[in-house]
Formats: C-alpha cells, sequence, structure tokens
C-alpha cells in the first residue's frame, strides 16, 4: 500500500505513539487485503458492547486514549450490553466494571454519546458516495444499500484506528468493482411489514452467504425502517455488507449499479410461503413468552408511534415484560411528541443504549422471548439459550397486554 510522506512520518512516529499506533493497524489492514492507498473517511461508528470487546480490545482501547487519541471526524457507538435506564438487566460487578472502561476509553478519545445500532435517526448520515469506517453489521449493510456509502464491515479496532487517523484502506467494498450485484432474487410476495423484509434478509442471507445479491420486486415505498431489517437479517444470517434492489436502493436508483455479471447469475425466487417458512424456522418455541422484546434494530419514533397507537386502551399483562430499545436521541424525540409516555402508560418500558441480543437476558430468567425481529429471533437463541418467537407486531403486542386503559 502507498503512503502518503504525511503517512509515512505518522508510521515512523512523528505525530506521536497514538496516532502511531492506529496507523500500524491500518497499514496492516492494507497489506493483508492488497489496498492501494489510504482514503479520508466523513464518519465512523464503533462498538461498545461486552461481547464485542474481550481482553485484548480493551486493552488496546485502554491504550490508546491513555496515549491521548482522539477520533478525527464524526464517530457515534453502538449500543452496550446494559441499559442507560440501569435497572432493566443489571449485570454481575465484573462485567459492569468492564463495560464501565469501555465507555470511558470512548468518551476520552470524544465519542458522539449515541448508544445506538441506528445512528442515522440520530444525524450520522452519510452521503451518497462517501467513504466511512462503520462497523455494526446491521448500519453496515444500511449505508452501503440505502445510503449509498461506501464501508466494510469493520471489526472492533480496525474502525477506532480508521477514526483516529480519519482514513482506512481503499479495498472491499470501497471500490466500484467490488460492489457489482453477483446472485439474483425475484420478490413476488408483497412485503407489507418489517417482518416480512426482515424473512427476505434471512432468506438472503442463508441462499447466498457473503455475495451481494440484487434483488427484483420490492415495492419502490419501502420504508428506511424496513430496508433496516431485510439488512439486519441479510447481515446476521449471511454476512451481507451490501444488497442492491431495483428502483430502490441508491445505486439502483442513480443507474450506478454494474448488472454485466447477472446474466448468468443464479436467481431465487421469494414468495410469500417462503416468508412462511422462514418465520416457522425461527420460532423455537410455542410457549408463552416471559418477555416481549421489540426494536432490533432500534426503533425510529415513526416505530414508537405505531406501537403507541396499538397500546391505546390495553396494559401489558402482569406475567410478561414488554420491553422496546432504540436510542436516547429517539427516546427524547418520542417524549417531545408525548408518544414515549403513552407506550409507558401501558406498562410497556422503553429501554435505551442497550438491545435484548447484547444485554445478558438470562440474568433475569427469560427463557422464552418474542419478537418481531427476525434478526433479534435468530441471534437470541444462540447467544443466550432462549427460545424465540417470531410474529408480527401486532400479535406481539396483543400476546403482552389485556383490554384495560392504562
Ligand atoms: Fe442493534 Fe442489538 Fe439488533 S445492536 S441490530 S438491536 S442486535
Amino acid at each position: 500500500m502507498r503512503l502518503t510522506d504525511e503517512e509515512k512520518r505518522t508510521l515512523d512516529g512523528g505525530r506521536g505513539e497514538a496516532r502511531r499506533v492506529a496507523m500500524e493497524i491500518l497499514a496492516g489492514m492494507g497489506k493483508i487485503f492488497e489496498a492501494g492507498r489510504l482514503v479520508p473517511v466523513r464518519s465512523a461508528h464503533v462498538l461498545a458492547s461486552l461481547l464485542n470487546f474481550h481482553g485484548a480490545g480493551l486493552e488496546v482501547i485502554e491504550r490508546l486514549a491513555a496515549l491521548g487519541a482522539r477520533y478525527a471526524v464524526p464517530t457515534t457507538v453502538d449500543p452496550v450490553s446494559v441499559s442507560l435506564e440501569g435497572d432493566d438487566i443489571p449485570l454481575p460487578p465484573g462485567l459492569a466494571e468492564r463495560q464501565r472502561r469501555i465507555c470511558a476509553a470512548h468518551a476520552a478519545m470524544g465519542v458522539v454519546p449515541s448508544w445506538t445500532c441506528t445512528p442515522y435517526w440520530g444525524g450520522n448520515l452519510p452521503g451518497y458516495g462517501d467513504h466511512v469506517a462503520w462497523s455494526e453489521s446491521s448500519a453496515v449493510a444500511f449505508v452501503n444499500s440505502v445510503l449509498g456509502a461506501r464501508t466494510n464491515r469493520l471489526s472492533t479496532g480496525l474502525e477506532i484506528a480508521a477514526s483516529i487517523m480519519g482514513r482506512i484502506p481503499e479495498c472491499g467494498l470501497h471500490l466500484t468493482e467490488n460492489r457489482r450485484p453477483r446472485v439474483r432474487f425475484r420478490v413476488e410476495a408483497d412485503p407489507a411489514d418489517e417482518l416480512d423484509f426482515g424473512a427476505i434478509g434471512y432468506l438472503v442471507g442463508r441462499l447466498a452467504p457473503g455475495r451481494t445479491p440484487y434483488l427484483v420486486g420490492l415495492p419502490p415505498h419501502a420504508t428506511w425502517e424496513q430496508l433496516t431489517s431485510l439488512g439486519a437479517a441479510a447481515a446476521s444470517a449471511g454476512g451481507i455488507a451490501l444488497f442492491h434492489a431495483e428502483g430502490v436502493t441508491a445505486e439502483s436508483r442513480r443507474g450506478a449499479v454494474d448488472l454485466r455479471g447477472l446474466r448468468r447469475a443464479e436467481e431465487h425466487l421469494i414468495d410469500r410461503a417462503a416468508i412462511r417458512r422462514a418465520v416457522a424456522e425461527l420460532t423455537t418455541a410455542s410457549r408463552t413468552p416471559d418477555l416481549v422484546a421489540l426494536g432490533c434494530p432500534h426503533w425510529s419514533v415513526r416505530q414508537l408511534s405505531r406501537l403507541a397507537a396499538l397500546l391505546r386502551g390495553r396494559r401489558v399483562r402482569d406475567s410478561v415484560r414488554l420491553w422496546v430499545y432504540t436510542s436516547p436521541y429517539v427516546k427524547r424525540a418520542a417524549l417531545e411528541k408525548g408518544v414515549a409516555q403513552a407506550i409507558e402508560a401501558s406498562g410497556a418500558r422503553i429501554l435505551t443504549g442497550t438491545c435484548m441480543v447484547i444485554s445478558f437476558l438470562r440474568h433475569a430468567g427469560v427463557r422464552v422471548m418474542m419478537t418481531d425481529s427476525v434478526r433479534a429471533a435468530r441471534l437470541v437463541p444462540s447467544e443466550h439459550g432462549c427460545e424465540a418467537v417470531l410474529a408480527p407486531l401486532a400479535e406481539c403486542v396483543s400476546r403482552a397486554t389485556e383490554a384495560g386503559a392504562g
């Protein structure tokens, strides 16, 4: 990888030890992926949960913070393993201390305290063609596909180094030739809600792991929330970091998708029956849930408003908890609109800065979780040993509540 004189000086330690360490990480990555150069990034999004940070990661971030490293570009941060409200599932003391140290190191380096996997609802909104350095697989799928920005799915440490330097090796999805679709999906299912879109993402990920798909047949008015669900499920089921949907996603709308490789590509059909089968496959329990958990990926104000409408005149049953996850920013906006109060008056809780996958559900005695999130239904059983029930939002609400004003 060619380095500029300034980058070479940084690598030799001429710009301080923190930047030398960050540049060494980027130079190593560039060499492995045979990048030609470093390109500037407009923003970063970094990980912070206990599931992402093991001992070595904590050591590196604390060392960088102690050396005086600072994020050079706007940098938002993913959720952590306990809510900002702090009383949902308390962490055991050892883990709580580790989580506190991770957050303190990010804060020292100047992170924007977003604590969310959907930072685009709160202002970290890359533009078309921008190079960015994001981790968080669901957010990566969204910014690459829906916004047409460019990032690889970075692991813990690389995004931190990239943000400190404001640069990333130009490889993978930063290059136009690597954004070509390799497999075609025909959707004949009239998807209507986040569950349908999530199921499509899950099928895409299962059938074509690691390949960039081209989807035909998604409704042109698909919302960001629906596309978020699709990308999040595709990322967790098949490591997909970019999808194109004809007439829907950013590069397709601009006629910028190179379709030549699709002529002889394999094609899959996703119809209503396939969606039904996917939902059945991800439903591992028929028992009554202990927890109905919504908000994976973190919900928008519009999604909270829809929940508030469904909860009108209903009360959460004594035998179940109804928790919905979002960012502190979205919760504040929902409070200003009176939406959050309407939800919590039913007995439901809005938790910020964490989620059902990265908090320690088993410590809260959860055995069966119900959700409308395909990504959560796929991840929670393997992460926490709980069973999952996957169902549309209205069914989740009706299982969690009974008639009676809150
Ligand atoms: Fe976000 Fe947690 Fe789901 S970080 S994408 S809500 S697994």
